[in-house]
């Protein structure tokens, strides 16, 4: 990516951070040795549907768009209008739902989704209330193939808190399921990516 294009990701997602901070749940993208290790956990063969879940500025959707192969479906719903402009400018490939992820099953009817085989989710869960997770993941797992994945990323530096336990609990009170991954030291804050399968 050009420097001008990086700036001007960065100032998007900046800009958006600072008029909805409860909303975005971080200052920077999201780095790209956390969007390589994300990226793994979609299938790299056959035409899986991927959906992403608040994509930002788009971080972790090029490393996800080069693993697929062809016949793939790549989407992605996104709550913020400017995200969602600058996700259709800069990343065309990508199919852009603008809406909350709390009414995934309505959107993804309206786009002609039945299963998806991935969920990817960078959604700051632990600025959510309990109550709020939990409908959210239940969102997500209706929408997942029975042999599907969901993959998301929380914050080291948030791991005592109880948001962040409250999380945890509830993604195993979802999915059979929960594998926290190695941590990922080179992103700010440093990173865990949890992988979970089998709703409940
Ligand atoms: C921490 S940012 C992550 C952005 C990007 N995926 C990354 O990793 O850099 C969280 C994103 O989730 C979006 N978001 C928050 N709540 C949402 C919801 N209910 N439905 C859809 N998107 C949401 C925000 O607008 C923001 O773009």
């Amino acid at each position: 990516m050009s420097k001008r294009k990086k700036l001007r990701e960065y100032w998007t997602f900046m800009n958006s951070a600072a008029r909805q901070p409860s909303t975005v749940g971080a200052v920077l993208p999201t780095s790209r040795y956390v969007a390589a290790a994300v990226a793994t956990v979609v299938p790299s063969y056959g035409a899986p549907t991927v959906l992403e879940l608040g994509p930002g500025t788009g971080a972790l959707s090029g490393p996800i768009q080069r693993r697929l192969a062809e016949g793939a479906r790549h989407l992605a719903v996104e709550i913020d209008p400017k995200m969602v402009h600058y996700l259709r400018c800069a990343k065309p490939w990508l199919e852009v739902i603008e809406g909350d992820a709390t009414h995934l099953r309505k959107l993804l009817d309206e786009a002609g989704v039945d299963q998806v085989d991935a969920v990817i989710s960078s959604i700051p869960w632990t600025l959510l209330p309990p109550d709020k997770q939990r409908e959210l993941l239940l969102q997500a797992a209706s929408v997942m193939a029975p042999n599907g994945v969901f993959t998301t990323v929380t914050y080291l530096t948030t791991l005592w808190r109880q948001p962040t336990r409250a999380f945890i609990t509830a993604l195993q009170d979802t999915f059979d399921e929960v594998l926290p991954r190695t941590a990922i030291w080179r992103n700010v804050p440093p990173a865990r990516i949890y992988a979970c399968r089998r709703p409940r």
